[in-house]
């Protein structure tokens, strides 16, 4: 399993301590939310913020923004040296050319699905996607519980991807713990992110390979 700790989780007063166990850990990447109060009802952090976050971590970042108008950003998430740009559905007018604008800059694409978007709406774009992000809370704020019907999503992308022959990963964001994650692990998720199951807790390295090795 591929994991993506959640920095939204991480305690912004100190930073480096959290930081420094990411780094540490068997996390595969950083999972960094960019919220703007607008596409969701809260505000997280800026590239301000990222950028200093990014020269003191050695894991890939795995940018979501949950924001409007995601394609107005994408040079900026490609000079914090992001891995993974993820854009929400519901957030792009023009998808299609987003992706190709998010490819062009040599970063992997994401797309996102809110909990009531449907994965049919991926049928015509899955197979440029590297990625695509299933929510499994409404986006905004971390430690909410997980929406069971994530489950069945997740089973029905994983048909999707397996009938196109598309290369996109499976991840899932939100109310991810080891009960869930086990499950997500059984209906074909690929990489789970983790932000309250793992920051602040004693053995957050420990949660970490219990996730990766679901
Ligand atoms: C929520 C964010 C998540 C969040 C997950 O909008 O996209 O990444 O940090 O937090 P947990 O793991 O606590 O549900
Ligand atoms: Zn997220």
């Amino acid at each position: 399993m591929i994991v993506s700790p959640s920095l939204l989780s991480a305690n912004f007063a100190d930073m480096r301590p959290d930081l420094e166990m990411i780094n540490r850990s068997e996390a595969d990447w950083l999972h960094i939310d960019v919220m703007d109060g607008v596409f969701v009802p809260n505000i997280s952090f800026g590239f301000p913020v990222v950028k200093c976050v990014a020269k003191e971590c050695n894991k890939p970042l795995d940018v979501h923004l949950m924001i409007v108008e995601p394609q107005k950003w994408i040079n900026q998430v490609r000079d914090l040296g992001a891995e993974i740009m993820n854009v929400h559905q519901e957030a792009c007018l023009h998808l299609h050319s987003c992706v190709q604008e998010i490819h062009r800059t040599g970063m992997k694409a994401g797309v996102t699905l809110c909990p009531a978007t449907p994965v049919s709406t991926l049928v015509d774009i899955i197979e440029d996607l590297d990625l695509v992000l299933l929510m499994s809370v409404n986006p905004g704020f971390g430690g909410q519980p997980f929406i069971e019907h994530t489950l069945k999503k997740t089973g029905e992308l994983r048909r999707l991807i397996e009938q196109t022959g598309s290369k996109a990963v499976i991840e899932i964001d939100g109310g991810v713990n080891d009960k869930t994650g086990a499950r997500l692990a059984e209906a074909g998720a690929d990489a789970l992110v983790a932000g309250s199951y793992i920051f602040g807790k004693e053995d957050a390295e420990e949660r970490i390979r219990l996730l990766k090795n679901l």
